[in-house]
């Protein structure tokens, strides 16, 4: 069983020792170990060209063309049957380098997508690596120098739903300055270790219950608000509607005993957006959306608007 550690925060700093102290924690747990710095690594930005997309509905595998490290990267994490992210938090959020990965991800690493393409595949296509295709636990650290962290957790549920990984903890961790030093968070940071070790020797022993969505039954952070993905972020509309901003699941907001409470129809979890069946359903509704598309993306006002734009200025770049 092996446990991967990556940290997104300066070498040597913070975030590498809380991703260090988790490591050791899974040792114990008898997990082989790896750690990563991600800022050590040379990762491009996603540029939207959407290539890995093509490459997985046409059946010729999952390839991107950026020539970097990314794709060492998710051969390191799909070697490990569990991860350990510690992520410095910046404005409220994840880094950029996360969320770069996290785009890197994107539609190629995307669990229902690969599941379509590997029935592609099994037609005469490029089979899709196998390890994609795996259940594997992840735990997320938030690590902030102050307490402004609103948005990080809902980054990190994001994150763990296009694999479709299965979340054990996603905890903040605020004036975290002097980290390796406060004893109250090395021992947290050392336990999420144990736990996330715990349940990927589960995973591999066969006892594990594999979830409906991103969290299972192993999940020990905070119960938050949607009783679906634990997220304690929607997004509430003027209409009184609440729409859940990692799941997507649609309801209400109510009050109960003081406490904020999620509700929404029954029926509509399986469109819930970190479930296989709604991947499938946004995967469809993409498709009918091309399909209806079509003719207006070739029609001759669509060629003369895009002239118009590319004619009309140019982009500006140092040097020029
Ligand atoms: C650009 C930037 C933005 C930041 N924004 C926040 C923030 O919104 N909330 C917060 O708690 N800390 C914020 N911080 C503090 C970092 O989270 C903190 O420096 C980091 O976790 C230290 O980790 P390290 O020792 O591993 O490098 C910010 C730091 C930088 C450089």
């Amino acid at each position: 069983m092996k446990i991967l550690g990556i940290s997104y925060g300066t070498l040597n700093g913070g975030n590498d020792a809380m991703v260090k102290e988790a490591l050791m924690g899974a040792q114990e747990e008898g997990a082989e170990i790896e750690f990563i710095n991600a800022t050590t690594l040379d990762i491009l930005h996603c540029t939207g060209c959407k290539a890995c997309v093509m490459g997985l509905f046409g059946g010729k595998g999952n390839a991107c063309v950026l020539k970097d490290d990314m794709q060492w990267l998710i051969d390191k994490m799909y070697d490990a049957d569990g991860l350990v992210f510690s992520v410095p938090i910046f404005e409220k959020c994840a880094t950029g380098l996360f969320h770069t990965t996290m785009d890197r991800f994107g539609p190629r690493m995307d669990r229902g997508n690969l599941m379509i393409a590997q029935k592609i595949a099994e037609q005469g296509g490029k089979p899709i690596d196998p390890r994609y295709l795996k259940d594997m636990v992840v735990s997320y650290m938030g690590v902030g120098g102050s307490d402004w962290s609103t948005r990080i957790e809902a980054d990190f549920n994001t994150q763990a739903m296009t694999p479709k990984w299965t979340v054990i903890h996603n905890e903040i961790y605020p004036w975290s300055l002097g980290i390796m030093v406060n004893d109250e968070y090395l021992a947290r940071a050392h336990q999420t270790g144990v736990d996330t070790a715990k349940a990927a020797k589960k995973l591999l022993d066969g006892t594990a219950n594999i979830p409906v969505g991103i969290m299972g039954e192993d999940y020990k952070s905070a119960p938050g608000v949607c009783p679906h993905c634990h997220s304690r972020n929607f997004f509430l509309q003027e209409d009184g509607k609440a729409v859940c901003c990692v799941c997507g699941l649609e309801g209400k907001i109510e009050v109960e005993d003081g406490k904020y409470r999620f509700v929404y129809p029954e029926e509509s979890l399986p469109h819930a957006h970190d479930t296989i069946t709604g991947k499938f359903i946004h995967g469809d509704d993409i498709q009918n959306n091309e399909k209806s598309s079509r003719s207006k993306l070739a029609s001759p006002q669509m060629k003369e608007r895009k002239k118009k734009y590319m004619e009309f200025i140019k982009t500006s770049k140092p040097g020029e």
